[in-house]
């Protein structure tokens, strides 16, 4: 049933395409991401780049130079933007993770559509003001998670669907890079006040989607959370890996972090994440059920792609078996699905395809283990009428 959807999203633009009007869209943030935003953009008949924003001088008119795209109004910011363009249908959120909150709720404020980057945001109260904003405005939110378009990921989801594991009662998750903190074009991955939250914000996130919406997104109830960064605070690491030392000093967030979840339904959730370590892997993700249990072999990270065929261990017959779910290749398409399932629910009224009502979960537990790592105790999670 979800691989028809995905064959439904791809449809929809090949044939079913309305070109009547198109939907003027904006880009917020040109730096890495905003290329593939744009680049799905651009093959799409129904859609108009019509406005692009940067805080960085002169960053959003080479963006769209270097994309080919003439005629584009450029701004200095989100709000100039949105206070300039009165006809937006909908925005791309691209901006570092400090300004997604702020940006989707002024976008929202202004009736306009919300295509909004991972992770949501930064902290639980962010996601929770985003959803008040998304309601009071009746626009539509959804969350950058283009690894769930994935066949693979589609699959894990579809295993668990189909009662084959039982009841699930334990998940691992996580995963992790040994030398992998992300500092491509300078620091806005690991500034306290650009990233904010580090190997959670960046690779966690979808760790937590993964496993999350295979079971259906159940609430978290308790979190114990642990964070460090010994290695982002360590200069030798930068200077190791070709970097300036000083990325050390400006290093203001977690390098590592480590959860400890309940979930609703009676299931624990241990979760782990690295952007260096010394380790290949602090372990594979497991589905644990009471009638089956399902491996998926650990990857860097879990960005649409999985690190070997994924295992379903169970019983025939009383006998203890296992049964390897042949790898499905990937056809390249996770980003336009993405964003061409949102721009389906942008023109059909909705819903969201990653709805700010699941990723708020999600949102929870990394603010969670932010917290209950700064008091060391375990915190009850609260969420508070929306
Ligand atoms: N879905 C994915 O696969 C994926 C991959 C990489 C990054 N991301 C996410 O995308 C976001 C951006 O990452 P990036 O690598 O493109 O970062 P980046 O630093 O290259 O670009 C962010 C840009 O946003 C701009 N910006 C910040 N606040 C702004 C504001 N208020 N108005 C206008 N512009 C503003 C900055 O000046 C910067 O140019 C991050 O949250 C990251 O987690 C997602």
């Amino acid at each position: 049933m979800a691989e028809d959807m995905l064959d439904f999203n791809v449809k929809q633009e090949e044939i079913c395409v309305d070109t009547g009007r198109k939907l003027k869209v904006g880009i917020i943030g040109t730096g890495w991401i905003a290329g593939s935003h744009i680049a799905q953009y651009l093959q799409m008949p129904d859609v108009e780049i019509v406005a692009g924003a940067d805080l960085v001088e002169g960053k959003a008119e080479a963006f769209f130079e270097k994309w080919g795209v003439k005629g584009i109004r450029c701004y200095p910011d989100h709000k100039t933007m949105l206070d300039g363009e009165t006809e937006l249908d909908a925005v791309s959120i691209c901006t570092y993770n400090a300004a997604h909150a702020e940006c989707t709720i002024y976008a929202l404020e202004k009736g306009v559509h919300v295509l909004l980057e991972k992770p949501m945001c930064v902290t639980a109260e962010e996601a929770m003001a985003i959803m008040k904003a998304e309601k009071k405005s009746g626009k539509i939110v959804s969350v950058g998670f283009q690894p769930r378009m994935d066949p693979n990921m589609i699959k894990l989801k579809e295993i668990v669907r189909s009662g084959v594991l039982g009841k699930i009662y334990y998940i691992q998750t996580g995963g992790g890079r040994r030398r992998g903190i992300p500092t491509p074009y300078g620091t806005s991955f690991i500034g306290k006040d650009t990233g904010v939250i580090g190997a959670m914000g960046d690779i966690g996130c979808y760790s937590l989607d993964m496993v999350l919406n295979a079971v259906g997104y159940p609430r978290p109830l308790t979190v114990t959370g642990y964070t460090s960064d010994f290695f982002g605070k360590n200069p030798k690491y930068f200077e190791a890996e070709g970097k300036p030392e000083e990325y050390a000093q400006v290093f203001g967030v977690e390098d590592f972090a480590a959860g400890f979840i309940r979930l609703e339904g009676g299931i624990i959730l241990d979760f782990r994440i690295a952007w260096a370590m010394h380790l290949d892997t602090p372990g594979d993700t497991v589905i644990m059920g009471t009638e089956g249990s399902v491996r998926v072999p650990s990857t860097e990270c879990w960005n649409g792609s999985i690190g070997g065929p994924m295992k379903i261990y169970h019983e025939v017959a009383g006998s203890p078996v296992c049964t390897e779910i042949p790898m499905a290749e990937s056809d390249g398409k996770n980003f336009y699905r993405k964003i061409r399932s949102f721009i389906n629910a942008v023109k059909e009224g909705g819903p969201a395809p990653v709805p700010t009502s699941q990723i708020l979960y999600n949102q929870m537990i990394i603010d969670g283990i932010v917290r209950s790592a700064k008091t060391g105790k375990e915190l009850v999670l609260e969420i508070p009428e929306l």
